[in-house]
């Protein structure tokens, strides 16, 4: 074999060689070890071959040029296209994939007790009330004293009450919102006053720690038991029904005197038309004890009023049919779903 044709032959040789190793590359940086390897210009295998054309006769290079030129030219044009099918395949990878089925968009809906806090907020506030709010980090003063409760009452004790390091203590009930209400306006007052409270509670189908209550403040000359009675009873129409009643059982709370415990009664649908269902109790209340009005400065000679504490989320309970508090604060949407669109 001459010298210019076993070059052309160990020219093909390689470009065989390189094919299969672009065939093996299974990424970019194997694919450009593979061209550097065969096409680099000072150490490329290719550029190695044609360091002997120097010996050949002038009229036999063309010749190997050539070969050497087509051999090149056929090994780039097949790394180019290994790299644009490894393109084409990580473009894919990351693409949408427009087969997919939509997703439709989540539609939020109120939390039960937010929904009640709003139904309630709205009655009240047709009647003529305002919104109050008060920290939940209180002093001793504010929660109990001048409520009339003095500190030895169960009610502060420590085994009810979260006490702070330092002094104060969480809000055990929405109350002392009267009292800073009071101390900043003078009557005519009409408040309802939402927000959470804290106690030492353990967690069960009843109790949580922290709850939500809103408070109730109406002060003015002239305010009787009867205003206190049809206010109540006005709310319990406007939320539960028109044919809803309610009922007043006597009660004790320090900071209203008499005191009551309210309950309603409902009209609902029986299998045989409507029925009434039994008592249920809602909420707290009663007419501000004078001691109270004294704290605060306000002449009870003058002036007087009442009050009333509930918890939105026993009314929830009660309003939905819902018999364990606890699925209020799970924030499991299964539950917390069929409530979105219910009234
Ligand atoms: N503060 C009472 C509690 O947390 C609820 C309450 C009862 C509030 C009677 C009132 C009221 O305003 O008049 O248990």
């Amino acid at each position: 074999m001459s010298d210019v044709d076993s070059l052309i032959v160990e020219l093909r040789a390689l470009l065989d060689e390189a094919l299969e190793a672009v065939e093996a590359a299974a990424d970019e940086a194997a694919l450009e070890a593979v061209r550097v390897g065969f096409l680099g210009r000072k150490d490329g295998r290719i550029s190695g071959v044609l360091r002997g054309l120097g010996a050949l006769d002038p009229e036999d290079r063309p010749r190997v040029g050539q070969e050497a030129n087509r051999v090149k030219e056929a090994l780039q044009a097949r790394i180019d296209e290994a790299e644009a099918a490894m393109d084409a395949a990580r473009e894919a990878e990351s693409a949408p994939d427009l087969t997919l089925p939509g997703r439709s968009p989540r539609i939020g809906g109120a939390h039960p007790v937010s929904r009640a806090m709003d139904e309630i907020w709205s009655i009240f506030r047709a009647l003529g009330f305002t919104r109050a709010r008060g920290p939940e980090a209180e002093t001793e003063w504010y929660n109990f004293e001048a409520l009339n409760t003095p500190l030895d009452h169960p009610a502060a004790d420590e085994q009810d009450t979260l006490y702070l390091e330092g002094g104060g203590l969480l809000r055990s009930h929405t109350s002392p919102v009267q009292i800073r209400t009071m101390l900043a306006h003078d009557p005519p007052i009409r408040i309802l006053a939402p927000g959470w409270v804290h106690r030492r509670d353990t967690y069960d189908a009843t109790h949580t720690p922290s709850f939500l209550q809103i408070e109730g403040l109406v002060i003015d000359e002239g305010v009787t038991f009867v205003d206190f009675k049809a206010t109540l009873a006005e709310f319990a129409r406007r939320y539960w029904g028109a044919g809803t009643r309610i009922r007043l059982r006597p009660s004790f709370f320090p900071f209203t005197e008499p005191s009551a415990e309210v309950d309603v009664k409902r009209v609902v649908e029986g299998p045989d038309g409507p029925v009434e269902s039994d008592w249920l109790e809602i909420m707290g209340a009663g007419m501000v004890d004078p001691a109270v009005l004294e704290a605060v400065n306000i002449d009870p000679d003058r002036y007087s009023g009442f009050a009333f504490g509930m918890g939105p989320a026993r009314i929830a309970m009660l309003k939905y049919g819902v018999d364990d508090l606890r699925t209020f604060f799970e924030s499991d949407l299964r539950f917390l779903r069929q409530f979105a669109g219910v009234r």
